[in-house]
């Protein structure tokens, strides 16, 4: 046993870049959206990730700025969740869901294949920055068991053989865009709610959808 104090270590942010006055206007057309300002820190965060690949240390302080609370407390919301992530991710990020219902629907076979098709184990990305795997906690579509996300971008029913072809499909054909639906008819299998209500960006709820993150835009492109 030594006395000696244990070293603090704390994450080093990276810096990003100030907003533009089209990100600002955008961010502002989000808050406008909420009675009270600081309720739009969680799809701000989703806003200032597009805009630098990643949650930076400028990112967090404009998103303090516009709401008018301080970049600790942004930062406790950060940190907290998985889907900020504060180091670049490819180009396509890969969300396998291995809790229980898709555990029981072979999830941990459908993870294993994706990460053996794409060579890259969980919370890793490829060398050429094209493909980033994890393995995730619930993401609320247990109905439609085995559930993956590309982009956040929701595919359910989806087996090891179908999440192999996945993978080959974004290795091979590197959409310019990702979108649900696209996905759906051709990786996925049986879906929580045939009853989804398809919204203007493609992507459909009742599940959760990231426009501001920009995985689908008006004009078809992917922001990052
Ligand atoms: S357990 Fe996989 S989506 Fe809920």
């Amino acid at each position: 046993m030594t006395d000696e104090p244990v070293p603090l270590r704390i994450r080093p942010v990276d810096q990003g870049k100030e907003w533009s006055e089209e990100t600002l206007e955008r961010a502002r057309a989000i808050i406008a959206r909420y009675p009270q300002k600081k309720s739009a820190v969680m799809p701000l965060l989703f806003l200032a990730m597009a805009e630098d690949g990643r949650l930076t240390s400028t990112g967090m302080r404009q998103v303090a700025d516009l709401v008018g609370i301080t970049p600790a407390q942004v930062l406790s919301v950060a940190s907290f969740y998985t889907m900020y992530k504060r180091d670049r991710t490819g180009k396509y990020l890969i969300s396998a869901c291995t809790s229980i219902s898709c555990m029981l629907a072979d999830g941990d076979e459908v993870f294993e294949a994706i990460e053996t098709e794409a060579g890259v184990p969980h919370g890793e990305t490829d060398e050429e920055g094209l493909i980033s795997v994890e393995h995730v906690e619930c993401i609320g579509a247990c109905g439609g068991a085995t559930a993956v996300q590309v982009n956040y971008e929701l595919i359910e029913g989806v087996t090891p053989e179908k999440a192999r072809e996945l993978v080959r499909w974004l290795q091979q054909e590197r959409p310019q865009t990702v979108n649900t639906d696209q996905m759906q008819e051709m990786f996925g299998g049986r879906r929580s709610f045939d009853w989804a209500i398809a919204e203007e960006d493609s992507a459909v709820g009742p599940f959760p959808a990231f426009p501001s993150l920009g995985t689908v835009g008006r004009n078809g492109e992917r922001s990052q």
